[in-house]
C-alpha cells in the first residue's frame, strides 16, 4: 500500500468514514477549454480522477462509491463527444477491471446499460463479472441513468403489479420504492459531492439523498486529487446529521466512548 493513507488515517476519524460516497464529476470540459484542448481530452484526464478516488475510497474502508459517469441527459450532447466517452468508459473498465479484482472492488451498473454500445456493454459485463465476488468497495457505475428515468420505472413496475393483482396500493411502503429502484440493496448515500462548481443535483439519486450531506467544490474533476477528497471527508465529519431530531436527540443516542 501507498503511504498516502497513512497521513489520511491520522486526519480523518476511521469510526465515521461514510459507508456511501455518491459523486457527480463536473468540470472536464472547462478544464479542457481552460488549456485549449478537446473537451474530450478533459473526459480523458478525469478517468485519472477516478482511478484515484477509487483507489483511496477503497483503501480508507469506504463500502460503496457512485459515480454519475453519464446521464440520460448525456445523450443529448454532440455525437463525437458521446462516442469518445462512451468508448473510454467501457476501455478504462476493461484495462482496470484486473486491478480493481486484486483489490477487491465490486464493479456494479445502474442505469439503461442496454442503451449503451454493444462492444461498451461487453467490456463493463466483463468488469462485473470478473468483480462479483469482490466484497470491498461497491463500485457503483451510473450509465445512462437519470433519477427521474429510475423513480418512472418503479412507479412503472409497481403499478403492473398492483394491476395483476400481486400488491395491493396501501401496502406500497417507502421500503417498496426503494426496493424497485436501480440501487435496490445498496444503502442511501452519506456525502454527495459536486465538484466542478455548480450548486445542483442534476437528477442524481434524487430519493437516496433525502438525508445526505451536500459538499459542492469549484475544483473540476481532474483535479480532483487525494488531497480534495480527504477534504470533503474532513468536511462530511464535522457534520452533525440529525435525520429531523434535535441536536440533544441526536447527542443522546449516539453511543458512549468505550472505557478502554
Ligand atoms: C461532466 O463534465 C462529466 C461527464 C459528463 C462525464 C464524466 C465521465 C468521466 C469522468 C469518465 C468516467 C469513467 C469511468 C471509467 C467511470 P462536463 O463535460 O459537463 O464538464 P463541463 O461542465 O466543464 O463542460
Amino acid at each position: 500500500m501507498d503511504s498516502y493513507p497513512e497521513e489520511y488515517t491520522r486526519r480523518l476519524d476511521m469510526r465515521r468514514i461514510p459507508r456511501h460516497v455518491a459523486v457527480i464529476m463536473d468540470g472536464n470540459g472547462r478544464w479542457a477549454r481552460s488549456r485549449m484542448r478537446e473537451r474530450t481530452e478533459g473526459h480523458a484526464e478525469g478517468v485519472n480522477s477516478v482511478n484515484r478516488i477509487t483507489r483511496l475510497a477503497s483503501d480508507l474502508g469506504i463500502k460503496y462509491l457512485t459515480l454519475y459517469a453519464f446521464s440520460t441527459e448525456n445523450w443529448l450532447r454532440p455525437a463525437g463527444e458521446v462516442e469518445t466517452l462512451m468508448h473510454l468508459i467501457g476501455w478504462t473498465i476493461r484495462k482496470e477491471t484486473p486491478e480493481l479484482k486484486a483489490n477487491n472492488v465490486h464493479i456494479r451498473l445502474l442505469g439503461e446499460i442496454d442503451r449503451l454500445p454493444p462492444e461498451v456493454a461487453g467490456c463493463l459485463a466483463h468488469g462485473v463479472e470478473e468483480t462479483r465476488g469482490c466484497d470491498g468497495l461497491n463500485l457503483c457505475l451510473c450509465l445512462s441513468y437519470s433519477s427521474r428515468w429510475e423513480i418512472t420505472e418503479a412507479a412503472r413496475k409497481l403499478a403492473a403489479l398492483a394491476a395483476e393483482g400481486q400488491l395491493k396500493p396501501e401496502d406500497i411502503s417507502e421500503e417498496t420504492m426503494s426496493s424497485h429502484l436501480a440501487t435496490r440493496g445498496i444503502p442511501d448515500p452519506d456525502l454527495l459531492i459536486r465538484t466542478g462548481g455548480e450548486q445542483r443535483i442534476s437528477n442524481f439519486l434524487l430519493w437516496q439523498i433525502a438525508y445526505s450531506e451536500l459538499y459542492f467544490t469549484h475544483v473540476l474533476w481532474p483535479d480532483f486529487d487525494h488531497e480534495e477528497f480527504v477534504k470533503a471527508l474532513e468536511d462530511y465529519q464535522h457534520r452533525e446529521r440529525r435525520f429531523g431530531k434535535t441536536s440533544d436527540q441526536v447527542r443522546d443516542d449516539s453511543p458512549e466512548p468505550a472505557d478502554n
